[in-house]
């Protein structure tokens, strides 16, 4: 039997949409606290605004669960589940606070080694006390070591599986997920090999009991379980096998840039096929058997998806992911995450540092912007040279110095095609990292602290820049299959569709190929040797 190819995988933590946020442990408690009690609460309290507030596409995105204004005793067992089952993580989160609250207290400028018998007990041997050069006292988590305490429990993540025949649900940071009879919900962490063996049974047959013994599916799952097959093959892959570079756009940020040698695919969001679907699109059947590399260019819940990661675990060879050490709550390590959920040869590459193979050298480039101005590092734009093509993934990148742009154009010269995101209204801080804070942030601050990418002209500044003969606007949000995570419909008079346009049109007038990309695309060039003259 075959997996058919619309069956989700949903990763799960506590019943909440997976993302990495849920999964490093420190921000996972600021999360559960910040986040999913406070939502579960104020639903239980006034349901009926939370209805309302999901019709209302002004609020959309907003901290409202989407369940009709019903469902309230299963909300409260999930409530009161998460209390009981988490009461390490809410003390923990409980902890940070009292720490923020001592070190603003008493940490002013003098020595903070007296300080450390006033660290909450919880967290005592898990940070370290600091100063910044103007005497601000803060902590870093040393967060390898919460990694291996009772603060990383993968018993809270499970998976549920069903087969979708559209690309709607309710926008997944504000709902969880409660039993449904068409949904099958394993309690298996994200490491189990179970996950890897189903997803593989897209392109390999293999016999239903083969599958059940290693998901352990009981007698009353194995109803629903058996309807997740078929005996059809689904449509082979056909490997590219052509001289020149072929990249294909799915959607969001996700590139997928292929030669007949590598293959390497950028912020991995892969939509399901196997239904109608207005929009022509690239899906599972058009990934290679191996993926050698996987780019990821920022920690933000679009551009990491777990649900295309986790099945596309068993054919990644390597990550290239941002580099942090900081320790800090609001800047966790994407190594260690993704370590702690089975992905291994991750790498982490830094500013201006190039990692080498075959003749492809990839460099990460810096990434100012769009992270509500915190002192977030793992970030990273990735120059990808093949030959002497040369790509810019610049991510969500608001370009705000472009004298920063010139001195990189100095060191790696102009380049052929540059994508660049263009959500230049994106949310305010406290959509994303206001579960991290634990002083209240005031209204007016938080409407300037925004997760914006870049409008027309500062997109420009970096055509100005690099030369480009081709620039592409991704990563918007648009595509049907990625509104449940970015929580975007924009309209003709959406100033991102306004500023992309005019993006568009500046670069016709100079000859440059510029398009907002949206569903799919495929693009091919000539693969030109480092000192061979270019190919006809
Ligand atoms: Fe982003």
């Amino acid at each position: 039997m075959y997996l058919k190819p619309n069956v989700v995988f949903e990763p799960l933590v506590d019943r909440w949409y997976a993302w990495s946020h849920l999964i490093s442990p420190a921000t996972s408690a600021m999360n559960i606290t910040g986040r999913h009690l406070s939502i579960m609460e104020s639903y239980l309290l006034a349901p009926g605004i939370h209805a309302e507030a999901v019709l209302n596409p002004k609020m959309r995105g907003g901290p409202f669960m989407d369940f009709a204004g019903g469902r309230i005793e299963e909300v409260r067992t999930l409530e009161q589940d998460t209390r009981r089952k988490r009461a390490n993580m809410i003390e923990f989160s409980k902890a940070v606070k009292e720490l923020d609250k001592m070190l603003a207290a008493e940490a002013k400028g003098f020595g903070l080694e007296d300080l450390y018998p006033k660290v909450p007990k919880l967290l005592k041997g898990y940070v370290e006390l600091f100063y910044d050069r103007n005497n601000n006292a803060a902590f870093r988590f040393f967060e390898s070591l919460l990694y291996k305490s009772e603060f990383h429990d993968t018993s809270a993540q499970s998976m549920a599986f069903w087969i979708t025949n559209n690309d709607h649900r309710p926008f997944c940071l504000s709902t969880p997920r409660l039993d449904e009879p068409e949904v099958l919900h394993l309690d298996i962490p994200f490491l189990h090999r179970g996950i890897d063996e189903l997803a593989r049974m897209k392109r390999e047959p293999q016999t239903l009991s083969y599958i059940k013994e290693i998901l352990g599916i009981t007698k009353e799952q194995e109803a629903l379980f058996e309807t997740f097959f078929t005996t059809t093959p689904h449509p082979a892959y056909k490997k590219y096998n052509g001289d020149k570079i072929r990249m294909r756009y799915f959607g969001h940020a996700c590139i997928l840039v292929e030669t007949k040698d590598v293959s390497i695919l950028v912020d991995p969001l892969i939509s399901y096929y196997g239904y109608d679907s207005d929009i022509e699109h690239f899906s599972d059947s058009d990934l290679p058997d191996v993926i050698d590399y996987v780019l990821i260019t920022h920690n933000h819940q679009d551009h990491i998806l777990f649900e295309t990661l986790l099945p596309l675990r068993h054919k990644i060879r390597n990550m290239i992911v941002p580099r942090t050490e900081g320790g800090r709550l609001e800047d966790p390590n994407l190594k260690l995450m993704f370590n702690s959920i089975g992905f291994k040869n991750v790498t982490e590459i830094g500013e201006m540092e190039t990692v080498e193979f075959a003749d492809i050298n990839i460099t990460g480039i810096p990434f100012t912007g769009e992270h509500s101005d915190l002192n977030i590092l793992t970030k990273a734009c990735h120059h990808v040279q093949i030959g002497e093509f040369k790509l810019l993934f610049m991510a969500d990148s608001r370009i705000m110095e472009p004298e920063l742009y010139k001195h990189i154009q100095r060191a790696i010269g102009d380049v052929d095609v540059i994508f660049l995101g263009m959500e230049c209204d994106g949310a305010p801080l406290t959509w994303l990292y206001g579960p991290l804070f634990t002083k209240k942030i005031a209204r007016d601050q938080d409407a300037t602290r925004r997760l914006n990418g870049s409008d027309c002209s500062r997109g420009m500044s970096l055509v100005n820049i690099f030369h480009p003969k081709e620039a592409y606007v991704y990563a918007m949000g648009q595509e049907p299959w990625v509104e449940f995570i970015s929580s975007i419909k924009y309209t003709d008079e959406s100033n991102p569709i306004v500023q992309s346009n005019q993006l568009v049109r500046l670069c016709h007038e100079r000859s440059i190929t510029a398009e907002r990309l949206f569903g799919e695309k495929e693009l091919l060039y000539e693969r030109q040797l480092i000192g061979q003259p270019e190919l006809a």
